[in-house]
């Protein structure tokens, strides 16, 4: 019998509902994405969140809502977390390496789901910050290519640097082999900053009430009939996209009772 040192050791699961890390990627100080195995049986709804975290110091499991970030066609779960110094979670989280793990609850739920908004024409995702994660997944969904004739996905955040992961992410989305001809033109990306210099800078809601982003994109104004949206980011920002989307004549739908928008808060701390 020869004994292989090098052989691989299966790796055992040492936590409750494990997985294991396949790839980390830092874009800021602030921000990293990262990406998991799948649990097999895991099925989601693009745009859909899970608690995940790590065994916290006291023994028991130290969990945080975060969006999927990928497509639910992809074999692997991806998450797009800022780093917090003091954060409980996320200044542990920020060190992880492949083959690590992190406790990943396989039990999807959220509003920022197709079915909670009526049937329309144009489908607006509107994020800041680490708000762009649900959508991150939906921008990969063919069922938003196939349900709506134009997608339009503004991110705002306060650095150029902060958009990067979005940006990369739609411009690989125009060459992929999957759901790269179903995108086609349909996709419109407005990012915007508002403490760093870029090509358009200031708050959404700021170039919305200003008619802004319409003329921009080339679009009409905000329409119940035709338009549906998406909100993810820090209560400030949805509260104010709310008030935006209401006095456009847009009511907020739920699972249940699907209208012309739905509103969700982003992973904070
Ligand atoms: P601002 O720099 O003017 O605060 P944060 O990092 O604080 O979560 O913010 C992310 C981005 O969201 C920033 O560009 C920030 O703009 C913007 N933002 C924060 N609150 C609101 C709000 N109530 N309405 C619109 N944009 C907001």
């Amino acid at each position: 019998v020869t004994v292989n040192d090098a052989a691989p050791v299966k790796a055992v699961p040492t936590l409750p509902d494990a997985q294991t890390v396949t790839s980390v990627k830092h874009w800021t100080d602030r921000l990293f994405s990262f990406r998991v195995s799948r649990p097999q049986s895991l099925r989601f709804r693009s745009g859909e969140f899970v608690m995940i975290g790590l065994m916290g110091e006291n023994g028991r499991p130290l969990l945080r809502a975060y969006s999927i970030a990928s497509p639910s066609w992809d074999e692997e779960l991806e998450f797009y977390s800022i780093k917090v110094q003091d954060g409980p979670l996320t200044s542990r989280l920020q060190h992880i390496q492949p083959g690590d793990e992190i406790i990943l609850r396989p039990k999807p739920v959220g509003t920022l789901v197709h079915d909670a908004l009526l049937p329309g024409k144009r489908l607006y995702f509107f994020a800041t910050g680490t708000g762009i994660a649900p959508f991150a997944s939906l921008i990969r969904d063919p069922e938003t290519y196939e349900n709506y004739d134009e997608v339009i996905l503004t991110h705002t955040c306060r650095e150029v640097a902060e958009l990067e992961y979005g940006r990369q992410l739609v411009e690989s989305l125009r060459d992929d082999p999957l759901i790269g001809e179903l995108v086609g033109d349909k996709l419109k990306y407005y990012p915007t900053t508002t403490r760093e210099e870029s090509p358009k800078m200031g708050r959404i809601t700021e170039l919305l009430k200003s008619g802004q982003v319409f003329e921009d994109l080339g679009i009409p104004p905000l329409n119940p009939e035709t338009d549906r949206a998406m909100v993810c980011g820090s209560l400030g920002l949805n509260n104010d996209i709310k008030e935006i989307l209401e006095a456009a004549g847009l009511r907020e739908g739920a699972n249940s009772d699907p209208k012309e928008y739905v509103v969700e808060k982003a992973f904070v701390g």
